[in-house]
């Protein structure tokens, strides 16, 4: 049997290998930190890292419950309210 997901819980990843960190993996993942905490969405997302997903075109890479994105340290902040807390609300 299939186990079941949390209501309301999300898994973001974002890649840290090197070509995402040189593109803001790092920054991506200290405004996402700021964002999670700020709408008090702690206990509702897992923040997590991983090394290179193979995309490296397209990043930084973001996954958001396995599916991918490609995000900036400019439009983190688009993502997270579109992709994120729109999906939570
Ligand atoms: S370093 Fe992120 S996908 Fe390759």
């Amino acid at each position: 049997m299939r186990k079941k997901r949390r209501i309301g819980h999300m898994k973001i990843t974002v890649c840290i290998g090197s070509s995402c960190h040189i593109k803001g993996s790092r920054p991506v993942v200290e405004q996402l930190q700021t964002l999670i905490a700020e709408n008090d969405l702690g206990d509702r997302i897992e923040l997590g890292g991983t090394f290179c997903m193979g995309k490296c075109q397209q990043g930084v890479c973001v996954t958001v419950d396995g599916a991918l994105f490609s995000v900036s340290p400019e439009n983190v902040k688009e993502f997270f309210r579109d992709h994120v807390k729109a999906k939570l609300a």
